[in-house]
């Protein structure tokens, strides 16, 4: 009987101490990034102009538009600019056009895709479809 609680405390105090040093670990491992003031004004204008309906950043939103999430590497801040200041006509609209965004909401806008952009992640996201649908379906 005795032999029963001193193997319980053992493994007790074993569990505690493994799971205190998890937790210890966790908490090191975290580095939280600092957001600059334009880019927490840049997600709002994310948020309020619904962007995320259409596209998808970090695996979530829409798919009708291209994912965004590394959008300022392929475009850079300036034709991001003139994109939004002069927005193509939608695919396969005659005459709805992409929504433009006034100068101050493209300045605050183009920081939050930057920032996405530099966000650490796997070398695969986004990930690449596995297939295409052939145009006209
Ligand atoms: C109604 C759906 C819709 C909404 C809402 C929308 N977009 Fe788009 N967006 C598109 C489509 C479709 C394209 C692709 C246009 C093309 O290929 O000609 C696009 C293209 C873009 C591109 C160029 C991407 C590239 O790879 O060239 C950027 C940048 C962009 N959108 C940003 C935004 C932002 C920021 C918002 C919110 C302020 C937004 N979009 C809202 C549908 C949308």
């Amino acid at each position: 009987m005795q032999g029963n609680a001193i193997i319980f405390a053992v493994v007790f105090v074993v569990t505690i101490m493994l799971f205190g040093g998890l937790v210890f670990h966790s908490l090191q491992a975290m580095d939280p990034m600092e957001v600059p003031e334009a880019v927490s004004l840049g997600k709002k204008v994310w948020q309020e102009k619904a962007c995320v309906e259409c596209h998808t950043i970090l695996g979530h939103g829409g798919y009708f538009g291209p994912d965004l999430t590394d959008v300022w590497k392929r475009k850079g801040a300036d034709r991001l600019e003139d994109f939004f200041r002069e927005p193509p006509l939608l695919p396969g609209a005659e005459k709805k056009r992409h929504l433009s965004l006034t100068g101050e909401e493209a300045q605050v806008i183009i920081p939050y895709l930057a920032f996405l952009a530099s966000i650490k992640r796997t070398d695969q996201w986004p990930p690449k479809p596995l297939f295409s649908i052939p145009e006209g379906r």
